[in-house]
């Protein structure tokens, strides 16, 4: 049986995801010969520790009874600095301005010779180049399929299961509110406006929507995809943005009597990467509804191959970021 000792760095809604994920499949990590000891588990508050394992079921009774999961005043970073683990979820709120707290936690982990798994998309799309090259140079394995899409397949999809193939390009529905509101605004002939204060009440859109709405989401899920699948070196600002604030009820229905709908669409390739509003053909597998995300990859021996799933969720996400830490450990 191979021991993995790992920390948890943000306990917020995929952190505690990954939690329950790792409770309900301790029996299968077994059957794979791996035993996950979580060792760490930090949030904004502080962390509780233990190099025997923490009682993971405890600690989501105690974030959800007081709202933290501190036990001492230890932050997350001091913590991947001083306890010896093997590999650091992280999961801390993406900032795209400056990295946040995760960019400080991936470049500690990969300076004391840990593996990352992530769903974190900030730092690697302010810092992908940086960061591979310290994974590189400290020998560990950076995973972070959860980054884009949630729990639908892409960066694996394309690095293992569709490796020979040159991609061409990629295209997809990469943000679930937007594809949220656009669905709904079609369905009801309803405004933007009125449709987005739907969404925020169902806790679909944020309190401050402007990251999703405007494109900003979905180009930051660009770039990982450029960097990680094409090999380039983009940032945000290769992006051409525009976003699905100034789509109208009128637009939506004349596109549908034309046998269209239209779509926030991300594409890239190695001519370069936009998002913006497209015209997808109803019949087309682009064409998904509600808050799922879809992605078809253009493929030189295998053709278009189409995945969709969903976009967002605890433990959607988790499945992600357990299926990274399997296929580090289970191939080493
Ligand atoms: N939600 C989704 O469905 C989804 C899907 C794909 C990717 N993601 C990405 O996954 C990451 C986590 O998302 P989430 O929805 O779980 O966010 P969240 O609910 O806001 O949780 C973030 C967690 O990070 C903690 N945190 C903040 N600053 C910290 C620090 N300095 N040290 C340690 N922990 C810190 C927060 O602490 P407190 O609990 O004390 O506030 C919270 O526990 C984000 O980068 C997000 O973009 C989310």
């Amino acid at each position: 049986m191979k021991t993995i000792r790992t920390s948890i760095i943000g306990f917020g809604a995929i952190g505690q995801g990954v939690a329950e994920v790792l409770l309900l499949k301790k029996e299968y990590l077994r059957s794979l010969g791996l035993e996950v000891r979580v060792v760490a588990v930090a949030d904004s508050k502080g962390a509780t520790f233990n190099p025997n394992g923490v009682d993971l079921a405890k600690c989501l009774v105690r974030k959800r009874e007081t709202g933290t999961v501190a036990l001492e005043k230890l932050s997350g970073l001091e913590l991947i600095k001083r306890l010896d683990h093997e590999l650091v979820i992280e999961t801390t709120p993406t900032n795209i301005e400056t990295g946040g707290v995760g960019l400080q936690n991936m470049r500690a982990a990969f300076e004391t010779g840990k593996d990352v798994v992530t769903s974190n998309k900030g730092p690697l799309t302010l810092k992908y180049g940086e960061l591979q090259e310290a994974a590189k140079a400290a020998g560990s394995k950076f995973r972070f399929e959860a980054s884009v899409g949630g729990a639908m397949p892409i960066i694996n999809l394309v690095n293992e299961v569709l490796a020979g193939n040159e991609v061409k390009g990629i295209k997809g529905i990469l943000n679930g509110t937007c594809n949220y509101i656009l669905s709904r605004m079609l369905e009801e002939k309803a405004s933007y406006k009125d449709i987005l204060a739907e969404s925020m009440e169902l806790g679909i859109a944020e309190t401050d929507p402007s990251y999703d709405v405007e494109g900003i989401d979905t180009a930051c899920k660009l770039v990982i995809l450029a960097n990680a699948l094409f090999g380039l070196d983009a940032t945000y600002n290769d992006v051409e943005v525009t976003g699905i604030t100034k789509i109208t009820p009128d637009a939506l229905e004349m596109a549908q009597e034309n046998g269209y709908v239209i779509k926030l669409i991300g594409e890239v390739s190695r001519k370069g990467l936009q998002v913006a509003p497209r015209l997808v053909p109803i019949k087309h597998p682009l064409a998904v509804g509600g808050t799922l995300n879809v992605a078809s990859v253009d493929t030189e021996l295998a053709g278009e191959i189409t995945v969709t799933g969903k976009g967002a969720g605890p433990i959607e996400t988790a499945s992600a970021i357990l299926s990274d830490l399997i296929s580090i450990y289970r191939e080493c």
